[in-house]
């Protein structure tokens, strides 16, 4: 950095564009509330880092010398510039702008999350959006690092004292099953019943399998795995094609669902009742974008 540059600062520049403004010193004073022989001390000290002087008097009034028209112009980008970092600090405190960094699991980030930044997006245009879907252990994982914000997820670890867990919005995990099968049409399906059947399942990380495996423990079944598949959409093919049956969020086979390529099975204690969840750390201030994210999703319902 110059000396100059080092010497010249925005007070200084302030009282020299509203004395040039009013072509007086005395006015100056009169604007900013200051006295004449300050305005006087402050003109003279920047003369003195510029090397030259700014301006000509000539009785009362005060003319600009031509480096003193020259540094005007510069005053005039300097102080807009000035106003623009202004806005720009204001509009990333109310998360106008920055960037929001989502990660989700396979379910969420597919089914759930999107339709929510679509309405972040029309609320925050400016916003850049970062959104990451993987399984539930790699997205808790990168929440852990401070890789990202805040993780949308369907099961929370029981005991993570550092993560703050808020639930947002219904979750249900139904059973489905093709068209034709056996027990389609049935009504009240025992959980029992379900051991005869081949499971598709998630693979190993997933929050659907997590959830799954929980429950028939719970209820001290066996069920018979024949796959494994590493994603919603690989499931519900392979359910399609009469492969087996498997669990999965209701979120993700509305279409499926509507147009009958799905059926949901009357399994009792069926749907299993969840929810996702909104998941940050606890001991971090969340960036702006991500507390307005946070807020629109507590605040509707999609
Ligand atoms: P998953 O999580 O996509 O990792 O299976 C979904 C859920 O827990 O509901």
């Amino acid at each position: 950095m110059s000396r100059m540059e080092n010497k010249l600062n925005l007070h200084q520049l302030q009282i020299f564009r509203t004395v040039a403004k009013h072509s007086s010193f005395s006015r100056a004073a009169d604007e900013l509330i200051i006295s004449q022989p300050a305005i006087s001390i402050y003109v003279k000290q920047l003369e003195k880092t510029v090397g030259t002087p700014l301006f000509e008097k000539v009785g009362r009034q005060v003319f600009l010398t031509e480096a003193g028209h020259c540094l005007n112009d510069y005053c005039e980008r300097i102080f807009a510039l000035l106003r623009e970092t202004i806005q720009a600090m204001e509009a990333l405190k109310a998360g106008e702008n920055g960037t929001l960094r989502v990660a989700a699991d396979t379910t969420a980030g597919v089914y759930v999350v999107p339709g929510y930044l679509g309405l972040f997006r029309r609320t925050y245009p400016k916003v850049t959006i970062s959104l990451e879907v993987n399984n539930r252990s790699t997205v808790l994982k990168r929440l852990l690092l401070r890789e990202t914000d805040l993780a949308i997820i369907g099961q929370v670890p029981d005991n993570e004292a550092s993560l703050q867990v808020v639930p947002f919005l219904s979750n249900e995990l139904v059973i489905i099953a093709p068209p034709g099968h056996r027990l389609a049409t049935r009504k009240n399906i025992s959980v029992q019943e379900l051991t005869e059947e081949t499971f598709l399942m998630r693979e190993p990380g997933s929050g659907t399998r997590a959830t799954a495996e929980r429950f028939f423990t719970l209820q001290g079944i066996q069920i018979q795995v024949g796959m494994e598949l590493g994603s919603n959409s690989a499931i519900k093919q392979a359910v399609a094609n009469g492969l087996g049956i498997a669990i999965i969020s209701r979120q993700a086979i509305t279409l499926e669902h509507r147009c009958g390529s799905l059926v949901i099975l009357d399994v009792e204690g069926f749907p299993l009742h969840r929810y996702w969840h909104i998941v940050h750390l606890h001991n971090r201030a969340l960036p702006p974008p991500a507390v307005a994210f946070k807020k629109l999703m507590l605040e509707n319902d999609i």
